[in-house]
């Protein structure tokens, strides 16, 4: 599919601070994150900044968020597929979206690896995104075993078919190509691994969504991104963005990562 020039998609910086920092913690980093940006003149309309912190903190950074007017979006790291009922420590779309959250990150890898999420389960929890307007951030991603066996593209192509299964036209998502073997590894694929697996996903929302659709989704790609490899990530035409993870919990480095294009390069 060929891309049109001059893409509208807005560059997406978000932190996935998977099971660490408090509610207090999570206050003063957010605090300094957009005081850093701030102070660097960080144009927020150029790249736009989400977190993902633990439930436990998300009021208080909705608190923050809303009463300073930060720039900084926020969201959930994962969702029950549910609404409410019983179903004992699972988070409702309905409570994340209560308290603001733009964004929910759907299938992470370590949901798949610890928690056993299939496919299925994926695409029950982009539907539970959805109708709570929620904005599903869908990982996927093959292990070092997928790779030899398959290929690259393979498995992650395969996952996102079925996590777009009941996502109709008009209904917004991120997609972030997480590669498993290159997550808090410090072995982040090379830009064109990144580029050569983020063009086959585009191609599959084209097939699923329309070609409008998919040349106004942005493609993240995640696993080990730290400030000296961004810039290279974002030259890409089908990334748009990051999912940081050890790296979003350095308040220098993040900072940093945000800013990519003042990079010399
Ligand atoms: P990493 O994690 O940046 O520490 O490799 C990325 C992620 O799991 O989203």
């Amino acid at each position: 599919m060929a891309v049109a020039s001059g893409s509208a998609r807005t560059p997406f910086i978000a932190g996935n601070w998977k099971m660490n920092l408090d509610h207090l913690q999570s206050i003063a980093f957010v605090q300094k994150l957009a005081w850093t940006l701030k102070d660097a003149h960080h144009d927020f309309s150029s790249v736009e900044v989400a977190v993902f912190p633990p439930f436990t903190d998300l009021r208080s950074v909705q608190t923050l968020v809303g009463s300073d007017e930060l720039p900084i979006a926020y969201g959930g790291q994962d969702l029950s597929a549910h609404d409410s009922g019983a179903y004992t420590g699972e988070i409702s779309g309905a409570f994340l979206a209560a308290l603001d959250a733009r964004y929910v990150i759907i299938g992470h890898s370590e949901r798949r690896q610890y928690h056993g999420e299939s496919d299925e389960q994926v695409a029950a929890k982009v539907a539970a995104a959805h109708r709570h307007g929620l904005v599903p951030v869908i990982c996927v991603g093959e292990t070092a075993e997928d790779l030899e066996r398959h290929g690259p593209s393979a498995v992650p192509v395969s996952q996102l078919r079925t996590a777009l299964e009941g996502v109709v036209r008009g209904q917004e998502v991120v997609v972030a190509y997480e590669p498993v073997w290159a997550i808090g590894s410090g072995q982040a694929a090379t830009s064109e691994q990144a580029q050569q697996v983020a063009a086959a996903l585009r191609a599959t929302l084209a097939e699923v969504l329309g070609a409008e659709a998919a040349e106004a989704t942005r493609i993240l790609y995640g696993g080990s991104v730290k400030a000296a490899n961004i810039a290279g990530f974002l030259r890409e035409k089908d990334v748009d963005g990051a999912l940081v993870g050890g790296a979003s919990l350095q308040l220098e480095e993040f900072a940093s990562i945000v800013r990519y294009q003042k990079h010399v390069i």
